[in-house]
């Protein structure tokens, strides 16, 4: 396993948790981009992310902080934090601290996912969390599928960008996922933070068939490096969304999550048991990826094939906007990696 050369500090929307995972009341505890956080619910429903660490003596919140109303009161001497990580209270005086503030971070809850917008400079979000329903504008929502089946992976030495490289890697499916022929694809769109990747697939048949002659295909759209999300057509209906989050410089937390269309009229008891199996076989393709993720090494610049090139050239052209230094990694780290 190798340290990944690319900065683990880039800039975007990353799922942190799944909505259902802190209810009403509750303070849940993680750790990503190095940092200690906490996931609190308002009484009003209100989801807060914030770091971990009380600004007066440093209590981690997360340890018996508790929800009260609209805001998160610390457990070593009961100030209280608001939504925007504002002292509001300290008990034992008549105003609070208006100058510290616990950092919080944008928040949007879509899909059943948490996810935060993360910028080490402190920008604000200027893209938007793809949704795996709306942002397709094919009218498709929630209710045209099964539940959610979900994947949650901890720890992987692996980077974002390696899950959207495989994006524009058609050389992989054959051997990975044992498709019987190459894909082809049939666009690739990195014009903005928000890019798009469609191809023609089949699982299908045998090696003797020609793509041209395939209809059956994905298209995916990567919200930056940390959320891609993809629909496919001519084949059962599936979505996905794939969620990688960095945790500290080492390692990523691994979220994928598929849903199976439902059949109007035909909805069995045998048929939600079939998409239940569909669901986690594609859950299984996703695995066999996470296999070579999770123990690869970065290569940079990569021995391409000729008909590789201009995918990968613009996929890593595209993420650099996504990097603290605008190169994906620290010059040091690059040549170690080059030096391994
Ligand atoms: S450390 Fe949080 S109130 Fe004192
Ligand atoms: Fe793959």
């Amino acid at each position: 396993m190798a340290k990944p050369p690319l900065s683990m500090t880039p800039t975007g929307w990353f799922q942190v948790a799944w909505s259902d995972e802190i209810a009403v009341g509750a303070v849940h505890r993680m750790k990503y981009f190095g940092q200690e956080m906490i996931a609190w619910r308002a009484d009003s429903g209100q989801l807060t992310v914030m770091n971990a660490y009380c600004e007066h003596l440093g209590a981690h919140l997360g340890f018996g902080g508790s929800v009260v109303g609209e805001v998160l009161q610390c457990p070593f001497h009961g100030w209280q934090w608001n939504q925007q990580g504002r002292n509001v209270c300290i008990p034992y005086e008549d105003r609070p601290n208006r100058g510290r503030r616990i950092t919080t971070y944008p928040v949007v809850e879509r899909n059943s996912s948490v996810y935060i917008w993360h910028d080490i400079d402190g920008r604000e979000p200027f893209f938007d969390a793809p949704d795996v329903f709306a942002s397709f504008e094919d009218g498709s929502s929630e209710a045209d599928y099964y539940p959610q089946q979900r994947l949650f992976e901890q720890g992987h030495e692996m980077h974002p960008q390696y899950v959207l490289e495989n994006g524009v890697d058609f050389a992989h499916f054959k051997y990975v996922h044992g498709t019987p022929i190459n894909p082809i694809f049939t666009r690739h769109d990195f014009d903005e933070p928000v890019s798009y990747v469609d191809f023609t697939i089949t699982f299908e048949g045998d090696d003797g068939q020609r793509i041209e002659d395939v209809s059956s295909g994905v298209e995916a759209i990567n919200g930056g490096l940390g959320i891609a999300v993809t629909k496919s057509w001519g084949m059962i209906d599936n979505r996905t969304i794939s969620a990688i989050t960095p945790v500290d410089d080492c390692t990523s937390d691994v979220r994928f999550m598929v849903y199976i269309g439902r059949t109007p009229g035909k909805e069995t008891e045998r048929a939600a048991a079939r998409a239940e199996e569909f669901g986690l076989e594609v859950i299984r393709q996703f695995r066999q990826d996470i296999h070579i993720w999770a123990h690869q090494r970065y290569s940079d610049p990569p021995a391409l094939a000729q008909s590789e090139y201009q995918g990968f050239t613009a996929i890593r052209q595209w993420a650099l906007q996504f990097y603290p230094d605008g190169k994906g990694g620290s010059a040091a780290a690059l040549k170690a990696a080059e030096a391994r």
